[in-house]
């Protein structure tokens, strides 16, 4: 495990005392049925300052539109929004590739329009890889921009910006016709030259089936431990919400915390304790 330190006055994670490369996206592909690959999700620098020594790769999520604007899907998150926090992740961190989501519209109409979105977030921002949805209609896209320098990471099974079409975030892969779907859609993105795909809400076999078919590393959500690495929401794993999907392991439970917190300086200001004398200036 590498040392870090913060340094607060730039917002970089500096490690100490042998700079490292960051974690690149030949890196990320090699480790196909190696080590587990470790994913988080960040949002902002602070988080990207604490989670990046321990993940191989950090993931600004469009997922940011429900945690961050309390907005009730991704459909409504924008380029801007993602530039914007995604630039935030990459001044905190040193050692995670920083792989940014496609929002939303910015990609789907064709390769050229997802060529231009991709470089925006890149140019903008500093991060290493776009991330998109989609299966065997993103196969074209995928290749395009792989082809000009943009590393993609897929995402297939559950497919969140696609709920108004799937009525849900409901478990794929349960029918027969719908695994031989995702399998397919895996087969198509892999080929296409994704260097990692992220499988989100299948039922374990169809996990194995797809991390045994493709080339590149899956990284499963909600998948099964089915798959060479795993990715969690942060602020679901730190217990941040208190309704979180089944498949959610919470590691810490901040919200309590947080609110405990609160209601601790509430009282001490109404008590006059807060601030006391060691947080008095003195004349
Ligand atoms: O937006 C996001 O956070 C994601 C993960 C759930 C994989 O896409």
């Amino acid at each position: 495990m590498s040392k870090y330190t913060i340094d607060t006055a730039t917002s970089r994670a500096t490690p100490t005392p042998a700079p490292m490369k960051r974690v690149t996206a030949p890196a990320v592909r090699a480790r196909k049925g190696g080590d587990p690959l470790v994913m988080l999700t960040a949002y902002d620098v602070r988080m990207a300052q604490l989670l990046d020594p321990h993940c191989d790769m950090l993931l600004v999520g469009d997922s940011l539109g429900q945690v961050v604007y309390g907005l009730p899907s991704t459909v409504p998150v924008t380029l801007e929004m993602m530039a914007a926090h995604g630039a935030a992740v990459v001044r905190g961190s040193w050692h995670a590739m920083v792989v940014i989501d496609m929002p939303f519209g910015s990609y789907e109409a064709s390769p050229a329009d997802a060529f231009a979105s991709a470089a925006r977030l890149l140019k903008e921002t500093g991060a290493a890889a776009v991330k998109l949805e989609g299966g065997e209609a993103m196969a074209e896209t995928i290749a395009f921009l792989s082809k000009r320098g943009i590393p993609v990471m897929a995402h297939i099974g559950l497919t969140p910006q696609a709920v108004n079409q799937l009525g849900g975030y409901g478990a794929r892969g349960r029918g027969e016709a719908e695994a031989a779907r995702i399998l397919a859609d895996a087969r198509a993105v892999g080929d296409a030259g994704c260097f990692a795909m992220v499988v989100e809400g299948v039922v374990e076999p169809v996990a194995a089936a797809v991390t045994e078919a493709v080339g590149c590393p899956t990284i499963g959500i909600g998948a099964s431990p089915r798959c060479d690495g795993q990715v969690l929401v942060s602020e679901d794993m730190l217990g941040m919400f208190d309704r979180v999907p089944r498949f959610v392991q919470r590691y810490e439970e901040l919200a309590g915390r947080i609110s405990a917190a609160a209601e601790r300086f509430a009282g001490e200001v109404r008590t006059r304790t807060f601030p006391s004398a060691e947080q008095i200036y003195q004349g």
